[in-house]
């Protein structure tokens, strides 16, 4: 007390001053804080609770995440950002990159027959084998076949003549070379990507015309059965242990000619997938989604959904359900399929859908719609669903029922939803915390391979900095849970793949902290 008169007051003044700045500072910090803590736990994996092991191994990451994004920001170049073709070679030298490819993902619930195993498989060991004859269509398009002897030229305006490999590669100046032709026919892969594919008609365009070029290598019984072990191969040393492919079941065909059935064909995927199985501990297996393409008439499909039902029954652990397939802005919509797809209700027979829908960017059009009716049609997964948070009385009983989007990132930026994955929907669904899993549909067509790259898109780009190790693990977590293993299996399942975290984390939780 005392002093001179006057400054009493001054003081207090000035600690009202002081208080008020200080208290304001508080609920700032405060008020962001809670903000910040709310949405750490409404995004996905928020809610869960890491070990201290897991901690330390999210240290580890997140301090490698960050210096990554740093980085990218200060030279303006940030793989997620660019095309995956462009990008590809960035990705490769990431660490977080090669952490993921350690990481156990668990499985991949969206992928196709033949888009999961390299490409430079068939060109280096299918085009070899003894045979294997090619011809080209009047478009440019070329065309395979085993068969001996070689087989009558087809009509003009079919293919050439049949064209021995063997003989042709025996007689040419430069290998080398022509492989890496063929390798270009196979994959999407270029050096322009936005050049080159202008829009996505043309896009879409050479991603079919792939599919048809390989599918006599693909075909032949042979080529069928090594496919299969190869892809599961390049899978489970990608850390993924169980699959479920969307399969079409095409005719399989032997050299002399013999045609193989859809039985068939469901039958040798069982049988590669046991033998595999018994060869590498921890895998799981593999489940087929029967598959048509969304291009054919109504009276097609109301026999595909009935050979979906007769297979089902037939394999009932084997075949998982049905699904349509192909480009969605130009195929029939669920909506004018209605009378094929509730055949089985109306028999009282249980077929699981797994639609593809949503995979546009033509918001309020016919095929947009393809959303509501995959809900109505109870879906059990939707894949791609890119359109879903356009939809928001759909989001919230997708939600409600627990229908989670099959996400599959560098898909939708090599078929042009989206050039910028920062910009990818799933950052919305990602941050609410919907239901997802990621995956690759055709990694082999996009140059990519398993699922790594895949989670690398969601990780860094999808996520952002908000995505840490609990997002990676309820990623994880979410594609043994939405599979259609039975709860048996999931137990099992879930256990292996948590032996494999356990050990991932304990790698990832004693490197060298990174000097920053
Ligand atoms: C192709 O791979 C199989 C194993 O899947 C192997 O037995 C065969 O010798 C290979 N063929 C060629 C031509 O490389
Ligand atoms: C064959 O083609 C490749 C790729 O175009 C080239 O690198 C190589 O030098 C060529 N080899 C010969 C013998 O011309
Ligand atoms: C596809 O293969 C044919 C035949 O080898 C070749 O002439 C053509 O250049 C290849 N296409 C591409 C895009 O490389
Ligand atoms: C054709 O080949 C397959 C596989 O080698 C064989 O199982 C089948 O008996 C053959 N069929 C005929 C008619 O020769
Ligand atoms: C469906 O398509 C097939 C072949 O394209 C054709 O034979 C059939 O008549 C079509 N059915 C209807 C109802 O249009
Ligand atoms: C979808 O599920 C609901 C609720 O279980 C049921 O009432 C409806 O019939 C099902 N619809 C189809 C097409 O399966
Ligand atoms: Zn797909």
């Amino acid at each position: 007390m005392g002093g001179p008169s006057g400054w009493p007051a001054l003081i207090s003044l000035l600690l009202v001053v002081a208080i008020l700045f200080f208290c304001s500072a508080i609920s700032i910090d405060e008020a962001r804080t809670q903000l910040l803590m709310r949405e750490k736990m409404l995004q996905l994996g928020g809610q869960l609770v890491l070990t201290e092991q897991e901690e330390l191994a999210n240290e580890r990451l997140m301090a490698l995440k960050k210096a990554e994004v740093v980085q990218a920001m200060k030279i303006q170049n940030f793989p997620p950002s660019i095309h995956f073709f462009q990008a590809k070679n960035l990705i490769e030298k990431s660490e977080v990159f090669s952490i993921l490819k350690k990481m156990p993902k668990g499985a991949a619930l969206h992928v196709h027959d033949f888009g999961i195993l390299s490409m430079n498989w068939l060109v280096k060991n299918v085009t070899y084998r003894p045979h294997c004859h090619f011809c080209i269509t009047p478009k440019g398009a070329l065309k395979f076949k085993f068969a001996y002897p070689t087989p009558p030229t087809p009509m003009p305006a079919e293919c050439s003549e049949w064209v021995l490999l063997e003989k042709y590669r025996k007689e040419m100046q430069n290998v080398t070379e022509f492989d890496y032709g063929l390798l270009r026919n196979f994959t999407l892969m270029t050096e322009n990507p936005e050049v080159d594919y202008a829009n996505q008609n043309i896009v879409w365009s050479k991603f079919q015309s792939i599919f048809f070029t390989i599918s006599g290598l693909v075909h032949y019984a042979p080529v069928f059965r090594d496919y299969i072990f190869q892809a599961l191969e390049e899978f489970y040393q990608d850390n993924v242990l169980y699959l479920e492919l969307r399969a079409m079941l095409l005719p399989v065909y032997e050299l002399n000619g013999t045609i193989h059935n859809q039985e068939w064909s469901v039958r040798t995927y069982r049988e590669v997938a046991y033998m595999f199985a018994k060869k590498h501990p921890g895998f799981i297996g593999i489940k087929l989604i029967y598959s048509d393409r969304r291009l054919k008439n109504v009276s097609f499909i109301m026999k595909s959904v009935q050979t979906a039902m007769m297979l089902r029954a037939t394999f009932p652990r084997m075949v998982a359900g049905f699904d349509l397939v192909g480009r969605e802005d130009t195929g029939h919509t669920l909506y004018d399929y209605r009378k094929a797809l509730m055949i089985p209700i109306l028999q009282g027979i249980k077929l699981p859908y797994f639609f593809h829908a949503g995979e546009t960017d033509w918001q309020g059009t016919s095929i947009d719609r393809n959303l509501l009716d995959a809900l109505i049609l109870n879906s059990t997964r939707i894949g791609h669903g890119f359109a879903l948070t356009k939809h928001p009385a759909v989001w919230a009983d997708s939600w409600k029922k627990n229908i989670p989007m099959e996400v599959c990132p560098i898909s939708n930026q090599v078929l042009k939803l989206v050039s910028d994955l920062r910009n990818h929907p799933a950052a919305v669904l990602m941050a609410t915390g919907y239901p997802m899993v990621v995956s690759s549909d055709d990694p082999a067509v996009f140059g990519a391979k398993g699922l790594s790259y895949d989670f690398y898109e969601a990780f860094m780009g999808i996520g952002g900095m908000a995505a840490d190790l609990r997002t990676l693990k309820q990623l994880a977590m979410n594609s043994i849970k939405f599979s259609t293993l039975l709860d048996t299996e999931k137990k099992a399942a879930m256990k292996t793949w948590e032996e494999r975290w356990t050990k991932f984390v304990a790698d990832l939780a004693r490197r060298p902290k990174e000097s920053e």
